[in-house]
């Protein structure tokens, strides 16, 4: 296997970490497996603003940020002043903070379904936690899904299914190897914006469904009819629509994908952005979904950690203040735009399009084969030069016009040598492994 003397560090480091941690990350996504193995860093030492540097000393653009959850950007020195201060004061008290309340409160404030709300320490953990809720209130125990909502039980339970879409396992190469057998037909997936699959699914499932969950927007501007359509579906079902805001919630405003688009779910699922780096999930909703939590046991030590709700309600604070969602719209139209510019002046096929918090490149080529080793070359060419990046991109506050700059720079000769690749045989300038998705969100 290829590696470049760039980042010999990190994959002796990756190396060791294959033979003392199974899964060998923490987060599937953060394998060297998913970027250009061999030449895109693994391991960072330290970040700040729209970059960070990794254990061999390069800096890079960070076009990735921690998944989403970096969204004011990396090491945001309000945040962690606030943090540190926290620290003093006490991280963890035996009593309770109030620091909840005040949180609590915010979010109601801000997200216009919400009016009551717990707490967890991560997304996967909050979606759980929702689906607890669901099932606790309706009495109903199955969940009709779309998208992805995390690691446990209740939803991986839907690879003992097959993918509507596509016939395979909805979580792909992931066998529901340790989830209980008992499970399988507790969650059940729907094929995204397939309102048509719902209805079906709701009527095959009569008086069974607690709630559907989905992504109200993925890459896409989300589809208000869609939305709708679904909340009158969940009325007539008696089921609750849960909205899992984690990936798409605070670029494009602080209110989430409802308040953008103006549908209202039961429940939202929040955690990533709202806490800029620091451990924090939280499930908000009206009262008549959540209220009935106060007879479910829902109980967890580290849900009054101060630390999480100090960084949320500084970011939350931080992203009213700098007008994010006007910033994420300007940052998001410029970088298409620049990329765009890119793609016409190399005369490659090739689209950057889709919502501006979260747009998407596409090697238009006709060897569908050749699409994931034409992804690895173009994020090995960036890496190259300077520039972590995926083939969806989001962006954080800090990243300036002149990051945009460089980066239609950099995509600029990335796409010469991808031009020459494909002239060519591509395995001559491919040194990278070619990425493996770790997962494939279920249900696209
Ligand atoms: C929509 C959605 N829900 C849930 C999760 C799980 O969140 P976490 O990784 O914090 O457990 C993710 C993570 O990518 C997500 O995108």
């Amino acid at each position: 296997m290829y590696i470049d003397p760039k980042v010999k560090k990190s994959m002796k480091t990756y190396s060791r970490a294959s033979q003392i941690i199974p899964g060998k990350t923490q987060l599937a996504s953060r394998r060297a497996s998913s970027y250009a193995s061999g030449v895109s860093p693994v391991y960072a030492q330290s970040s700040s603003g729209s970059k960070f540097i990794d254990i061999d000393g390069n800096t890079y653009l960070d076009w990735k940020n921690a998944y989403g959850a970096i969204i004011l950007g990396h090491s945001n020195p309000i945040v962690n002043n606030a943090v540190k201060d926290q620290i003093d004061q006490g991280s963890l008290f035996t009593i309770n903070s109030d620091l909840e309340v005040k949180l609590a409160e915010i979010l109601i404030e801000n997200i216009p379904s919400a009016e009551m709300v717990r707490y967890t320490k991560g997304g996967g953990e909050a979606c759980a936690l929702a689906a607890r809720i669901a099932r606790g209130t309706t009495g109903k125990d199955k969940i009709l899904f779309s998208g992805y909502h995390g690691w446990h039980d209740w939803y991986q339970a839907a690879n003992f299914l097959a993918d509507p879409v596509t016939g395979g396992y909805p979580v792909t190469g992931v066998e529901p190897i340790g989830v209980p057998k008992s499970l399988k037909g507790s969650a059940i997936p729907f094929a995204h914006e397939d309102i048509s699959m719902v209805k079906n699914l709701l009527n095959q499932h009569k008086n069974e469904i607690a709630a559907i969950f989905v992504e109200p927007m993925m890459s896409q501007e989300p589809d208000k009819d869609y939305l709708i359509q679904l909340k009158n579906l969940a009325r007539q079902h008696g089921c609750i629509l849960v909205f899992d805001e984690v990936s798409c919630g605070w670029r494009i405003s602080v209110g989430g994908v409802q308040e953008y688009i103006g549908v209202t779910p039961d429940m939202t699922v929040l955690a990533k952005g709202i806490s800029n780096g620091y451990p924090m999930g939280a499930v908000v909703g009206s009262i008549d979904a959540m209220e009935p939590a106060n007879n479910m046991f829902i109980s967890s030590s580290y849900w009054s950690d101060n630390i999480g709700l100090i960084a949320s309600i500084t970011t939350i604070n931080e992203l009213i203040s700098k007008n994010s969602k006007e910033k994420f719209q300007q940052i998001g139209e410029s970088l298409i735009k620049t990329i765009n510019q890119a793609i016409k002046q190399v005369g490659i096929a090739a689209k950057f399009e889709g919502i501006y918090t979260y747009p998407t490149l596409e090697f238009l080529i006709d060897n569908k084969d050749l699409a994931q080793s034409v992804n690895t070359l173009f994020i090995q060419e960036m890496s190259k030069r300077g520039i972590f990046t995926p083939t969806s991109l989001n962006a954080t506050l800090e990243h300036t016009e002149k990051d945009i700059e460089i980066t239609g720079l950099a995509a600029a000769e990335s796409f010469e040598v991808i031009m020459k690749a494909l002239e060519g045989d591509i395995d001559k300038y491919l040194l990278a492994d070619t990425k493996k998705e770790p997962f494939r969100r279920i249900v696209n």
